[in-house]
């Protein structure tokens, strides 16, 4: 059991949580991820520790409510509650080597996977220029980002009233790829990395790609077991079958197979708004969270 030290909403949809476990922080190492399952009968979700602390024994990490289990952490779980388990650390960590300027992408959450693995090539002596592609309620990390990496820029856009998620997507993947243009014409970075959605991944690697710049990405495939043993987080990269769980989560965006990774991410998407719909029935139910 996995004690809950703090937890607070940082932006919208946005929990940032703060977790006794000390086998955890004592192993981790920037890239790699943890796997909660934070109540009984209750689905396996991977996270990924923004900071940590080795001598005191914490880990934290910032959940945006997303589906069924990450809305039902965000709204049920209180300080001083428990996680039931959280297995850990899984996947490899990132390169820590010189790669000269850096271009580090997150797309809405997706930064918040980008801070531990900016941070650490920062400290390694690159020079590391973040980009945070948002819209403005959920932007994170602004000042932790100012205070690790040479330079972090935030491209974002307000939500205006009645833009659903396609118009919200669709701003992203507009803006991102202009300023991601924008950023390789002015900057001309050795190598760009980016966390996010993987149809945005794609977008931006199809701009990244005409410049010829190496780019890596950190995917997020479905994950189960995230020890290489159940085969859900299976993707083609180049002509092999990985598991993104054990020999990821990073990869050569130039190798990666969008067209199955992006079709398999919404594999379960009836199921998973079902479950949603049930679960916010029951909270109706209810009288609403407690
Ligand atoms: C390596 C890795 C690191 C991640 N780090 C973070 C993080 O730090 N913070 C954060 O908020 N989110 C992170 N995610 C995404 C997070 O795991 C999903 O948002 C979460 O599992 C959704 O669960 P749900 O029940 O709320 O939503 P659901 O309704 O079940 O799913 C909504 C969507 O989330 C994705 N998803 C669902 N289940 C999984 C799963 N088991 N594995 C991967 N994706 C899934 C799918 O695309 C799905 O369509 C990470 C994912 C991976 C693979
Ligand atoms: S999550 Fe099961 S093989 Fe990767």
């Amino acid at each position: 059991m996995y004690k809950i030290l703090e937890k607070k909403e940082i932006a919208l949809k946005e929990v940032w949580y703060k977790i006794h476990a000390p086998h955890i922080a004592k192993k981790l190492k920037p890239g790699q991820f943890v796997i909660v399952r934070a109540f009984e009968n209750g689905e396996r979700i991977p996270l990924t520790p923004i900071t940590w602390n080795k001598e005191e024994g914490w880990i934290t990490f910032v959940v945006f409510s997303r589906g069924k289990t990450t809305l039902r952490m965000n709204l049920e779980l209180k300080e001083g509650d428990y996680l039931l388990n959280i297995a850990g650390p899984l996947g490899n960590p990132a390169p820590m080597k010189k790669f000269g300027k850096i271009l580090a992408i997150g797309m809405i959450t997706g930064i918040v996977e980008v801070y531990p693995i900016a941070k650490a090539w920062q400290e390694h002596g690159n020079e590391v220029i973040s980009l945070h592609i948002t819209p403005e309620p959920m932007i994170l990390l602004k000042d932790e980002f100012e205070n690790a990496v040479s330079n972090h820029i935030i491209e974002s856009f307000p939500l205006k009233e009645g833009m659903g998620m396609p118009e919200i997507f669709m701003e992203l993947l507009s803006r991102g790829t202009k300023k991601v243009r924008e950023l390789i014409e002015k900057e001309k970075p050795d190598l760009v990395f980016m966390v996010g959605p993987p149809a945005g991944q794609r977008a931006i690697f199809e701009v990244v790609k005409e410049y010829g710049i190496p780019m890596e990405v950190d995917l997020h495939p479905i994950m189960v077991d995230g020890t290489g043993m159940c085969g859900a987080c299976r993707v083609h990269v180049g002509e092999e079958v990985k598991f993104a769980c054990v020999d990821g989560p990073s990869f050569n965006a130039y190798e990666v197979n969008w067209d199955e990774l992006i079709k398999r991410s919404g594999f379960y998407s009836d199921l998973e708004r079902k479950a949603m719909e049930m679960y916010l029935q029951v909270i109706q139910a209810n009288g609403g969270a407690q």
